[in-house]
């Protein structure tokens, strides 16, 4: 599993339990598995398509989507199968297997590669899957449990990638949107979190799915801060380009504005003007309106950063996001979601990859957190100004791989999840990251003001 080609990563899929909670080992398992099959569906229909869409490089920035289509396969067999029985003959034989490692072989490279071909792939993955839920059938929840489910999470991510990909590919469109609920009017700029103390991370009592980076759950104390209720949306952000937030030094870092002038940005991704002061986008091969009441989405971490400053505010750091997220200062506990300890559902966020898109701002008020603030999980990955480090005394989980190569490197954290992510691989405790200036995933922003 590696974190490096789900790179800012994270999820999409379909619908997906999301761990469980309460109820213990075996159904831990049971929603595993379920959260592998829901996984599959997605992973199928995002490479349902011509050998010629698959094998393309859409971007160097991406993998063909052949190459995560194996991936996953490969390994879910090196988790879930080889490191029980490493003697047993593999599906991936080694020389294929390292093809699909994704620290060897950067993503602009993979094109290059032997890979294993569609009907191949599909072949491989099916294999490793009867022989996984035999051997899960065959075993003790209380110890394949969690490598299930961390199994499931990363196809997940790449389900995510691969509408990463999907989304930068030129031609006609390939993937149908779904609805989203409509949008309303949303009451004052931002919610208030008053200080004190709260608890930090997940404990893998409560959040079996939990993967390393998210443990464990410590006290923090946090001063108290204003957070923005909905993230920012394409109409602010449109107040800004007009502006001239991108001809203005001064709202940027140093960092920033060297990459702003090195990277020609004018707007968020793919935004061009309409030639009567708004904006078109493409999205998934549509060339449409830019919509006001969305979320703004496909701006980096500089960007991000030089609007909050225009806007007279700041971004989050991770902390702040997490209890603005999950704390309920009347219970002083946690809330398993935003919401409460009900599962997600379409009425409460966007997820699970159907949308192709942020829902409008509003749209769900079901899902507010114990401080009001809306569409945290969901939608639009959120940019923290924090940098991705370990909690303190953080662990490995199976490998040590997944979180700690990444640590100290120049990475920022996003939060909370996008419309293309499963809830089976998102929580309020779970922390993406990726490079400050990659604006290809789905990411936004949420401002946030001393108080
Ligand atoms: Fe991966």
């Amino acid at each position: 599993m590696t974190h490096t080609d789900t790179g800012t990563t994270t999820a999409g899929g379909t619908a997906g339990t999301g761990g469980t909670g309460t109820t213990g080992p075996a159904a831990d398992l049971r929603a595993a598995v379920d959260a592998l099959e829901s996984a599959r569906r997605s992973t199928l229909a995002l490479t349902d398509f011509d050998d010629a869409e698959l094998t393309a490089q859409h971007s160097p920035l991406m993998s063909p989507l052949v190459w995560d289509l194996a991936h996953v396969g490969q390994q879910e067999e090196q988790w879930l199968l080889q490191v029980a029985d490493p003697d047993r003959d593999p599906v991936f034989h080694p020389a294929i297997a390292c093809l699909y490692d994704a620290f060897e072989h950067p993503r602009a490279t993979r094109t290059q590669l032997p890979l294993l071909d569609a009907r191949a792939s599909r072949r491989a993955l099916a294999d490793v899957r009867a022989r996984v839920l035999d051997a899960l059938a065959a075993s003790t929840p209380e110890r394949s449990a969690f490598t299930a489910a961390m199994v499931a999470q990363h196809e997940h991510q790449h389900d995510e990638t691969m509408l990463a990909t999907h989304g930068l590919r030129a031609g006609a469109p390939l993937l149908t949107p779904a609805p989203t609920p409509p949008g309303r009017p949303v009451p004052a700029g931002s919610v208030l979190v008053p200080a004190g103390p709260f608890l930090l991370g997940a404990d893998p009592a409560d959040e079996p799915w939990a993967l390393d980076n998210e443990t464990p759950r410590h006290e923090v104390h946090v001063p108290a801060f204003r957070i923005g209720r909905v993230p920012v949306t394409n109409a602010e952000w449109a107040g800004f380009v007009a502006a001239g937030g991108y001809d203005d030094p001064r709202l940027w870092t140093g960092t920033g504005w060297a990459h702003r002038v090195a990277a020609g940005l004018r707007a968020p991704l793919s935004w061009e003007p309409d030639g009567a002061g708004w904006f078109t986008h493409r999205r998934f091969g549509v060339v449409r309106a830019v919509d006001p009441a969305e979320p703004v989405q496909h701006v980096d971490f500089h960007e991000a950063q030089a609007y909050a400053r225009w806007a007279g505010a700041r971004l989050p750091t991770e902390v702040e996001w997490e209890k603005a997220c999950a704390w309920d200062p009347a219970t002083g506990r946690r809330r398993r979601w935003p919401w409460g300890q009900a599962p997600a559902t379409a009425e409460r966020a966007n997820l699970g990859g159907t949308a192709l898109g942020p829902a409008q701002v509003g749209a769900y008020p079901a899902g507010a957190s114990a401080y009001g603030a809306e569409q945290m999980i969901g939608d639009v990955w959120e940019w923290t100004t924090s940098r991705f480090e370990p909690w303190p005394g953080f662990s490995p989980m199976l490998y040590d791989t997944y979180s700690a190569p990444f640590f100290g490197g120049d990475y920022r954290v996003l939060r909370g999840g996008a419309w293309a992510t499963a809830p089976a691989a998102v929580r309020p405790s779970f922390r993406n990251w990726d490079h400050p200036v990659r604006r290809q995933v789905f990411t936004g922003v949420r401002l946030a003001w001393d108080a």
